[in-house]
C-alpha cells in the first residue's frame, strides 16, 4: 500500500508574520503584553510534503524557517550527525517571504536541491542575490520548472505528480523585470498523489482569477489559497499602508469577484485560506468575519495544520 501525500503548514502568514514585529494595528495589538493572546501568532508563508519515507520537499523558505524547522519534529529525522528532512525546495515566487529562508540552509552539507523557474532564478541572482551569496557556503543544485502545465516530478516525493501554472502578477520590487511582468514569476501548483489520484491547488499569491486557474482549482480536492486580505482597502483601514490587495496581487476575500466568490464554485473541494496578512480579522476565530467563512465552509489555515490525500 503507497503512503499518503502528507501537506504540513509551516507557516500560514503573509509577508512580516502574524504578529508583525513592529505592527500594532488592531490585529497585532491584540498581543501586546499578554501571556496568551486571543488567536494563534503565526509564521510566514511555507508548506511542506511528504510521499514516503523521511524526506520532505519545502515549497517557499521563509524567514521563519529555523523556528518552522525546530517546530516540527517530522522535518527532524536525525538520521546522521547533520541531517534534515529537507530533501528538496521548491519556489513559488521570488519574494522575501518565500526566499529568504534558503539563506538559513548554508550549513548543508549536501547541494541544497532547488526548483524554480527561470524567472525567480534571474531575479535570485540579480535583484536579491541570494544564490550568488550562498555560493560562498554551499552548493545549490538547480533544477528549472516551467510554468507550462506539464506535469513534473520532484526527487525525494514518489508517487507525485506537479503542475506549475504561470499566474498573472507583479514580480517583487526588486526584481529586474519588475515593470515587465512574464510567466513564471508567480505559481500556482496543482500536486496529484498518483495513487488516489487526490489533488492539493496551492497558489499562496492569487491575484487575478484566470481560466487556467479555474481549470487547476476545479481538479482540487483541496485548495491551500491566497489568504492575504479580507478587504482590497484592508492597509488602508488599518492605518498601516496605502497599498491595495489587489495592486500588491492578492486577491481580496471580500466583494465581487473576491476570494469568496471564486471560491463559492467549488462547494466540494476542502477550501483553506494561507498567507493570511496580520492585518486580516480572520486571523481570530471569533470575528464576524472568520464566522462568516465558517458558515461558507472555508477554513483558515493555522500553523501546524496537516491534511492528508489518500
Ligand atoms: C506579498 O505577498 O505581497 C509580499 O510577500 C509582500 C512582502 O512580503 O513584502
Ligand atoms: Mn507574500
Ligand atoms: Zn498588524
Amino acid at each position: 500500500m503507497s503512503a499518503a501525500l502528507r501537506i504540513l503548514v509551516l507557516g500560514s502568514a503573509a509577508g512580516g508574520g502574524s504578529p508583525q514585529w513592529n505592527c500594532h494595528c488592531a490585529m497585532c495589538a491584540q498581543h501586546d503584553g499578554v501571556a496568551v493572546p486571543p488567536f494563534p501568532a503565526r509564521t510566514q508563508s511555507s508548506i511542506a510534503l511528504n510521499s514516503a519515507g523521511d524526506d520532505w520537499l519545502l515549497i517557499n523558505a521563509s524567514p521563519d524557517l529555523r523556528q518552522q524547522l525546530l517546530g516540527n519534529s517530522a522535518l527532524r529525522p536525525a538520521r546522521g550527525l547533520r541531517d534534515s528532512g529537507v530533501h528538496s525546495v521548491l519556489l513559488m515566487d521570488s519574494q522575501i517571504d518565500h526566499c529568504s529562508g534558503l539563506l538559513l540552509l548554508r550549513e548543508s552539507p549536501q547541494p541544497i536541491r532547488l526548483y524554480c523557474t527561470p524567472r525567480v532564478r534571474e531575479d535570485l541572482e540579480t535583484g536579491y542575490p541570494v544564490l550568488k551569496m550562498l555560493q560562498s557556503y554551499c552548493d545549490v543544485d538547480i533544477r528549472e520548472i516551467h510554468p507550462d502545465g506539464q506535469a513534473f516530478e520532484v526527487e525525494g516525493l514518489p508517487d507525485v505528480r506537479l503542475r506549475a501554472i504561470a499566474l498573472t502578477s507583479k514580480p517583487p520590487p526588486y526584481s529586474p523585470h519588475r515593470t515587465a511582468p512574464a510567466p513564471g514569476d508567480n505559481l500556482g501548483l496543482l500536486v496529484t498523489h498518483v495513487p488516489s489520484l487526490r489533488s492539493l491547488f496551492y497558489a499562496p499569491g492569487l491575484g487575478e482569477m484566470e481560466p487556467v486557474v479555474a481549470d487547476a482549482m476545479a481538479q482540487a480536492d483541496c485548495m491551500l489559497v491566497d489568504g492575504t486580505c479580507w478587504t482590497d482597502d484592508e492597509m488602508q483601514r488599518r492605518g498601516v499602508g496605502q497599498k491595495l490587495a489587489r495592486a500588491m496581487g492578492h486577491l481580496p476575500q471580500s466583494g465581487p469577484g473576491g476570494m469568496r466568490e471564486v471560491l463559492a464554485a467549488y462547494p466540494n473541494a476542502r477550501r483553506i485560506l494561507i498567507h493570511i496578512n496580520n492585518t486580516n480579522p480572520i486571523l481570530d476565530p471569533a470575528s464576524i468575519e472568520a464566522q462568516t467563512l465558517h458558515d461558507e465552509g472555508i477554513e483558515v489555515a493555522e500553523d501546524g495544520l496537516e491534511i492528508r490525500l489518500c
